[in-house]
């Protein structure tokens, strides 16, 4: 018997748990995000109580290394007092106080310091409470951005394609994943997708060479903003490296070519962080990684390590020049966007990230990440691993040498069907995804080190192993 799959998948399905009576009727009232419900009337659902550091526990006392840092999200660790007494302590200060008109204190310090963090000139900080919502920012603020400066015509966006910005119905828009997208069909208009960077799938004619593969999927940007018309389009949204599809990064100078664009039709560059800033990547931003200058950078996630919701939206001096003018208002804006509970949680958490060196720690073991997950290419099913940071993606195939992919049943019945379900059992919870090609992904914590790759490792050897026998 397999045990609940751990994927947060859409298109997951969760294996039986005969043996592992969770969750009862835990899907009785409670409706599970991105979940075959209908599964739920014959398999628990599974249910975790607990965190420590990298590890969980579910209801049975079952002990799980957390390789995924929740979803992308809980880089410091479970479990860490110190965030919690800091939430207690605001929440008995004061819990709540929106950021309309008003400021509070914790929220002006986290802009502050972000502000100071971020890349260049982006120094205007918009809080939300999640990645969806900061996205959601970013677009308006692009739009009525050029309203104000005369160009009300550019109002697009091109994104890429197979990548995740959220489920609100314009970050579903911008969102390249059709079947995310289909049920809610018409979405916002004007998005359009472009490829995107994964270079093991490259095009035959600049296969052979990152660089070239990098300059050609940067200029289908220009050719899509051409042929939309420059002075239609508002933005480009991309991630440092693209989390859907299983991590794919920017090759050589591919960023420097997107700004160039960005630049010669006067399009805004915005950096989708949500998952790579906070360290994700070694950096606090993941543009600093790669040495670009973005107008917008979307965020949220680690930015709490999960302690407490909170997104951020951070704008350049430029792009918010206008706004800053007469009787100029955004009109736009989250009840709970700037929480006061959350943003304390977040200077906190920032400060552990310096005490602890967190970002240190990253870039003084990701190549003992890449090197050990990187074993698993004896396996004949491991094609490729990629990604960077602390943020991988194992893409799984028939055929090494032919590349050949799993077909959607085969995908269904390995991937959903076994994978997912016996890394669980084997007490690993990570992800297991096929809305691009059939990929396991690794997103350990920033505390990580190679104790915590070894594990990982040798689970999904064990697992794979076995999966390669099922095919
Ligand atoms: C790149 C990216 N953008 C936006 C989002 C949406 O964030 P949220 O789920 O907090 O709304 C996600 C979520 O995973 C993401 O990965």
């Amino acid at each position: 018997m397999t045990s609940p799959n751990p994927t947060l998948d859409a298109t997951s399905d969760h294996g039986q748990t005969e043996d592992q009576p969770m969750g009862g009727n835990a899907a009785e009232h409670l409706w599970l995000h991105f979940s075959r419900m209908a599964g739920y009337a014959t398999k628990p659902v599974p249910v975790i109580e607990r965190g420590e550091g990298a590890y969980i526990w579910d209801t049975n006392g079952k002990k799980y290394l957390d390789a995924l840092s929740g979803l992308f999200v809980v880089q410091a660790g479970h479990g860490r007092e110190e965030l919690a007494e800091v939430m207690a302590a605001q929440a008995r200060k004061l819990a709540f106080f929106p950021i309309w008109s008003y400021a509070h204190p914790t929220a002006i310090e986290l802009a502050d310091r972000l502000a100071a963090e971020a890349p260049g000139d982006l120094n205007k900080v918009f809080f939300s409470t999640g990645g969806a919502e900061a996205v959601e920012t970013a677009w308006k603020v692009a739009k009525q951005y050029y309203k104000l400066i005369g160009k009300p015509g550019k109002h697009k966006v091109i994104s890429r394609a197979i990548a995740y910005h959220g489920t609100t119905q314009g970050a579903l828009s911008i969102t390249g994943v059709p079947p995310f997208k289909t049920p809610f069909e018409p979405l916002v208009p004007g998005s359009h997708r472009v490829p995107n960077t994964n270079f093991y799938r490259a095009p035959q004619h600049v296969g052979h060479d990152e660089k070239e593969f990098g300059r050609w999927a940067a200029d289908r940007i220009e050719e899509a903003i051409l042929a939309e018309g420059p002075d239609s389009v508002a933005a480009v949204f991309v991630e440092p490296v693209q989390n859907a599809g299983g991590c794919f990064v920017p090759p050589p100078g591919y960023f420097e070519r997107v700004r160039e664009i960005c630049d010669t039709y006067d399009v805004l560059l915005v950096s989708d962080e949500v998952i790579c800033a906070y360290g994700r990547l070694g950096t606090m931003f993941g543009a600093q990684k790669y040495g670009y200058q973005p107008d917008i950078i979307t965020s949220a996630k680690g930015l709490t390590s999960g302690y407490s919701p909170l997104g951020a939206a951070i704008i350049s001096d430029r792009v918010f020049e206008p706004f800053n003018s007469g009787n100029t208002t955004f009109p736009h804006g989250y009840t709970f966007g700037g929480h006061p509970v959350s943003c304390a949680v977040a200077l906190a958490n920032l400060d552990l990230f310096e005490r602890e060196d967190l970002l240190g720690n990253v870039q003084r073991n990701e190549n003992a990440l890449r090197q050990t997950l990187e074993k698993l290419y004896d396996l004949p099913i491991v094609g490729d691993v990629r990604g960077d940071g602390y943020f991988y993606g194992i893409e799984l195939v028939k055929d090494k040498n032919s590349k050949e992919r799993f077909t959607r049943e085969e995908s269904e019945r390995i991937l959903r069907g076994y994978i997912s379900g016996a890394l669980y059992d084997n007490g690993l919870y990570c992800r297991t995804d096929d809305r691009g090609d059939t990929v396991v992904q690794v997103a350990p914590m920033l505390t990580s080190d190679q104790a915590i790759f070894d594990e990982m490792e040798q689970k999904l050897r064990f697992v794979l192993e076995k999966a390669w026998t099922l095919i």
